[in-house]
């Protein structure tokens, strides 16, 4: 079978898989504490895609071309009996399953996902500092219990290990240069993202975001850094070397210089929705066809899905916020 390709010619390569859309942290930015209340309608058991169900999802894309599967959430690690998951997909030949995670359930996890044949694990952490960390994810978790599960992680060879840190201006801004500190030299590479508009709720302003280029030159004054080569085609990191040998870190500019040309990633969401876009609003529901266990029209939906895919939702962003890249604009409100 020939790999799919969508309207602009991308194949579909990797599927970033959500387990669960609930959370034990409330980060402001993603998951607001007012909007996801005690009353909040997280879905109901019968609602979430079984394993059975995600696997044959899997399945089907594989031989249209993915080769790497990320599994997420909300928090992936609260779906309890995870590692047999990632057992039944490790079946599949040449596909990388990667993880993830706010870090708070891997101490007690990170080895049994090992050895069900989780290949990499990423790492959320915002900041080292405690109260800055504490107010992020206001769920008052202390960065140490993060670091245990980063230790876990790294004792079970999930290694090189990414840690991934959102950049709020103003909020954790200042903490940028000992978070890249603490990683330097261990072998694990922390991404700094820019902060971006996903979620109706978040609350999202441009002068919100720090570009990358700025990061990189905070950090560049401490530690120096050089610019180093993509690992892969349609990476979204862009990677810095330190100098002095000390390992790697990377941004991810997906406000200030976005990366759709070459994107070739899919979402499908707990309920079973495939979104062609990480920000795209509305997908295409594929459990139902799942439950009438029709594999025949459930592949026909995933090539008719990919064929008509046209998503540039951040070139197309960008092109309104334009001044973002080249530096002309460092503040200014674009509202919603
Ligand atoms: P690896 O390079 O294999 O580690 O994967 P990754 O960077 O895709 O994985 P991860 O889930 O850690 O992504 C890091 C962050 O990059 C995400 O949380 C997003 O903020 C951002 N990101 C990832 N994929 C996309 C994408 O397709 N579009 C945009 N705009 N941002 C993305
Ligand atoms: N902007 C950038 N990154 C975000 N993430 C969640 N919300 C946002 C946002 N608004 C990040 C998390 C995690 C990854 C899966 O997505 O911090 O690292
Ligand atoms: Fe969202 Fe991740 Fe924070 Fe949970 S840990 S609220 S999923 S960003
Ligand atoms: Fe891909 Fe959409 Fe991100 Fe562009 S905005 S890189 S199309 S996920």
């Amino acid at each position: 079978m020939t790999d799919l390709r969508d309207r602009r010619g991308r194949p579909l390569r990797d599927l970033r898989v959500s387990v669960t859309d609930r959370c034990n942290f409330r980060c402001r930015y993603c998951m607001p504490r007012e909007v996801f209340g005690a009353d909040f309608p997280f879905l109901p058991r019968d609602q979430i895609l079984s394993f059975e169900e995600i696997t044959r999802v899997v399945r089907g894309l594989h031989p249209r071309g993915l080769r790497k599967l990320r599994l997420t959430g909300g928090e992936p690690l609260l779906r309890s009996g995870l590692p047999t998951l990632v057992s039944m997909l490790h079946e599949m030949p040449d596909l990388e399953i990667a993880l993830t995670t706010n870090g708070t359930l891997l101490a007690a996890q990170a080895a049994d996902l090992a050895a069900a044949g989780l290949n990499r694990i990423t790492v959320s952490l915002d900041s080292t500092d405690d109260a800055v960390f504490r107010a992020m994810n206001d769920a008052d978790v202390p960065v140490a219990q993060v670091l245990a599960g980063i230790e876990a992680a790294a004792q079970a060879g999930l290694a090189p290990i990414k840690i991934n840190a959102v950049v709020r201006r103003g909020v954790n801004d200042h903490t940028i240069v000992d978070l890249a500190r603490h990683f330097h030299g261990s072998g694990h590479v922390v991404r700094f993202i820019e902060f971006m508009d996903v979620g109706a709720s978040n609350g999202w302003r441009l002068d919100e975001v720090v570009p990358g280029r700025e990061i990189v030159r905070m950090i560049d004054a401490a530690l120096p850094l050089e610019p180093i080569e993509p690992a892969y085609r349609g990476e979204v990191a862009r990677r810095w070397r330190y100098r002095d040998g000390g390992g790697e870190v990377g941004v991810i500019t997906s406000v200030s210089q976005p990366f759709c040309g070459d994107c070739t990633r899919a979402r499908l969401s707990a309920e079973g929705s495939l979104y062609t876009c990480l920000f795209a609003t509305s997908g295409t529901d594929l459990r139902t066809l799942l439950r009438q266990g029709d594999t025949a029209a459930l592949e026909q939906k995933l090539d008719a899905i990919w064929s008509a895919r046209e998503d540039r939702y951040s070139e197309l962003r960008s092109e309104q916020t334009a001044g973002l890249a080249s530096g002309k604009i460092e503040m200014s409100y674009i509202g919603g």
